[in-house]
């Protein structure tokens, strides 16, 4: 018998099956079998042959892949093979995002060229201006971002064309570098500040800090910590594999339309406080909690089963999540720049404590990136509306990489997945004057 497969015994016929195993770049994480190879699995000639169950995906490979790997048990993870440690350290988004999208570090030719092209295309129609204009004067800017991210198929309808490798890229660098400009001018149009264009002269961080708080002044002064903390936000946040936002753009993205309604859907997927909106529910928790000498008792009703402890815990990550470790790091220094915060104080007494706690060490539960993302953000003065709009930017990158990798894979068909019925059997209509 191949050593490479899976023998299956139905006990329904005792009849018995092999199904080949297939592997990964590592044999031991992410082995597989083809679900459509269940399918020969007939209880009786009529059958339609067995399905795989599985509500949430969370045991589904649905492409493969290569660009981010996580490791959750060992707190590992990387972008095209390289460490996201080493990453937030050396390198900067768009050189992260060229390294997404192409599958290698660039030349620094290759660089130049690429950060002329995203900060050239970063200017918005003059009409997105007006289209902006008819949100009421209170409208969430993730609401705004997601609607005006896909208004832009409008303004470019060559990009349909998904098959054309130069449309692809010209809407690449369109998304990367319109969805700053976007998201500050959602912003600035929720608060009622009028609209600061692009400035090519600054980084790709450094210009969204000056769209989203420059007023009177003649010139917005970035401080450099600030400006590299974004940075390195963006940098964490631009891929994360097959996660809720991702597989929607896989999915939109799989029945071909442009790639602007199809980062608008992932954007969607994105704005639910279960995937881009937990670090503002961890600001809310540190403010309930007020002072550090609660903590315990907070811990306690955790514990208990009242609540749920906001930022720790991963579906993935069974360890210390590596971006949440960078993020501590990170926010001990900005708040040494933008003043002391209770809420820093507070996190790190709840990591403290928690990490000794045997509930927390049994259940595997550690602070993820959400748990000081929103600390972080605050003190950089931007409000917690603008928290998923701030994941939404640097994903764009990933999304995107991924939305390319499906198209090149040969594999890949329209997302297309089956249901167990559970419903009525075929029924006859009752007029309804007969219906009781
Ligand atoms: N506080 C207390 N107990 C927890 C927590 C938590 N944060 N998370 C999980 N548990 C317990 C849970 O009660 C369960 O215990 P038991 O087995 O005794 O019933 C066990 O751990 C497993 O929980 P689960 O819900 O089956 O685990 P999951 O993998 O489905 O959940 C999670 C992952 C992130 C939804 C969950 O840990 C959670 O709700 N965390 C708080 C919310 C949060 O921080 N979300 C941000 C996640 S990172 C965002 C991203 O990457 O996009």
């Amino acid at each position: 018998m191949p050593e490479d497969t899976l023998t299956i015994i139905d006990n329904r016929t005792g009849k018995q099956y092999q199904l080949p195993i297939m592997y990964g770049t590592y044999p031991n994480y992410g082995s597989a079998i083809h679900t459509i190879d269940l399918r020969q699995i007939k209880a009786s000639d009529g059958d339609f042959g067995l399905l795989s169950y599985d509500p949430g995906l969370s045991n589904t490979a649905s492409c493969k892949s290569a660009i981010t790997f996580v490791d959750g048990e060992r707190g590992i993870l990387r972008y095209r093979g390289y460490l996201i440690q080493e990453l937030a350290t050396k390198s900067n988004f768009l050189e992260v995002s060229y390294l997404l999208l192409h599958g290698r570090l660039p030349t620094q030719t290759e660089l130049d060229e690429w950060i002329w092209h995203i900060t050239h295309h970063t200017i918005v129609h003059e009409n997105i201006k007006k289209f902006m204009e008819g949100f009421r004067y209170d409208a969430h800017p993730m609401g705004i971002l997601v609607s005006t991210v896909a208004a832009l198929s409008t303004f470019y309808p060559e990009a349909r064309n998904i098959t054309d490798p130069e449309v692809r890229k010209r809407q690449i660098y369109r998304l990367i570098a319109k969805m700053p400009t976007l998201a500050a001018f959602a912003y600035r149009h929720s608060v009622g500040l009028p609209y600061t264009y692009p400035d090519n002269d600054l980084s790709y961080a450094g210009n969204f800090l000056n769209m989203m708080f420059k007023t009177v002044e003649s010139k917005y002064i970035l401080h450099p910590l600030l400006e590299r903390t974004l940075e390195v936000l963006f940098i964490l946040h631009a891929d994360h594999e097959q996660n809720c936002s991702t597989t929607t753009m896989r999915n939109a993205g799989s029945s071909h339309p442009d790639p602007y309604v199809s980062v608008a859907a992932a954007a969607a997927s994105l704005f639910g406080p279960l995937h881009g909106g937990a670090n503002e529910q961890v600001l809310r928790m540190l403010s309930e909690i007020k002072s550090k000498d609660r903590v315990p008792e907070y811990l306690k009703r955790v514990k208990a089963g009242e609540f749920r402890l906001m930022g720790f815990g991963h579906r993935i990550y069974k360890n210390y999540d590596p971006r949440a470790n960078i993020l501590k790091d990170m926010t001990a220094q900005v708040l040494e720049v933008t003043g002391k915060n209770v809420l820093f104080d507070i996190a790190l007494e709840l990591e403290r404590i928690a990490l000794e706690d045997e509930y927390f060490i049994k259940h595997k539960l550690y602070p993820n990136v959400d748990f000081y993302s929103g600390i972080l953000y605050k003190a950089m003065g931007f409000p917690v509306e603008m928290f998923p709009v701030l994941f939404a930017i640097p994903r764009t990158a990933g999304w995107l990489a991924q939305w390319l990798e499906m198209l090149g894979d040969t594999e890949q068909k329209i997302i297309r997945p089956r249901q167990v019925y559970v419903g009525a059997d075929t029924r006859n209509y009752i007029e309804i004057k007969n219906r009781k």
